[in-house]
């Protein structure tokens, strides 16, 4: 029998309770893996692994999810920044708040994440970091200026962390997710998104678990252990 190697793999997934990290919590955890997860106000007590409750804007609060998850599970073996939000606004309505709410979450709630873990898996000379990026962070979306430059930015810090920890054996990689149905499309208008559906060749949007599958691969000391500082699409077919 084959399998992925995350068996008793320790791995934390930022924003886990629900959408694409809850899926990628279940995925894990049903191979085996240690999950621990952080939610920002909603518990899922539905969820298999350890719960955390931990924004990612909080430097300090990360610095003690990286401390708890290693005294309850062991070393920390991998990590999936995967807790993002979006203000969407065209850019002339788009204000500071927007700006900066979207850029602390995504841009640096990935820094506040991996700081008090990179330098262990460096230690441990293994390791797998995924981050979760997006479609709009490589081709762009009407209302997303925010949200696509901290996406973009994801993908640039997970590069040049991929050529940092390849002489410590330790793998960054990038997903970028094209649209899929969580509650981030909620706020999209059914006209809209009949738009983009237009504009998919799967002419569907992605499902959770499709991401989860993606993260596994990426994480996998066996699957992907020549994959480093590259961004795997999951888009349908949507590419720029
Ligand atoms: N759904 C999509 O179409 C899509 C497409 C591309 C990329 N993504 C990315 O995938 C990731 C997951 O998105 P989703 O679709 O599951 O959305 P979601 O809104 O369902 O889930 C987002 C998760 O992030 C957590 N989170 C948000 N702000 C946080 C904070 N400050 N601290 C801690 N946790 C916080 C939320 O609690 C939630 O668990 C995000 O990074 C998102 O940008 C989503």
């Amino acid at each position: 029998m084959l399998s992925l190697g995350l068996e008793d793999a320790t791995v934390l997934v930022t924003g886990g309770s629900r959408g694409i990290g809850s899926a990628i919590v279940t995925l894990l955890a049903a191979m085996g893996a240690k999950v621990a997860y952080t939610y920002r106000q909603n518990h899922n007590d539905q969820l298999p692994g350890l719960a955390l409750q931990a924004d990612v804007t909080d430097p300090a609060a990360m610095d003690a999810v990286s401390e708890k998850v290693e005294r309850a599970l062991g070393p920390i073996y991998g990590v999936v920044a995967n807790a993002g939000i979006t203000r969407d606004r065209v850019f002339t309505k788009l204000t500071a708040t927007d700006w900066d709410d979207v850029i602390d979450t995504n841009l640096t709630g990935l820094y506040n994440t991996l700081r008090p873990i990179v330098p262990k898996l460096y230690e441990q000379k293994a390791g797998s970091v995924v981050c979760i990026s997006s479609i709009s962070g490589e081709r762009g979306n009407v209302g997303q200026i925010n949200y696509g430059a901290s996406k973009a930015a994801a993908i640039g810090f997970t590069k040049s962390l991929s050529r940092e920890a390849a002489r410590y054996g330790v793998r960054a990689n990038a997903v970028a997710p094209g649209f899929i149905e969580t509650d981030m499309l909620k706020p999209i208008p059914d006209a809209v998104k009949e738009r983009i559906l237009e504009d998919i060749p799967f002419r569907r949007f992605g499902k959770p678990e499709e991401i989860a599958w993606a993260v596994a691969f990426l994480l996998s000391p066996v699957a992907s252990s020549y994959v480093t500082g590259t961004v795997l699409r999951v888009n349908g077919a949507h590419h720029t």
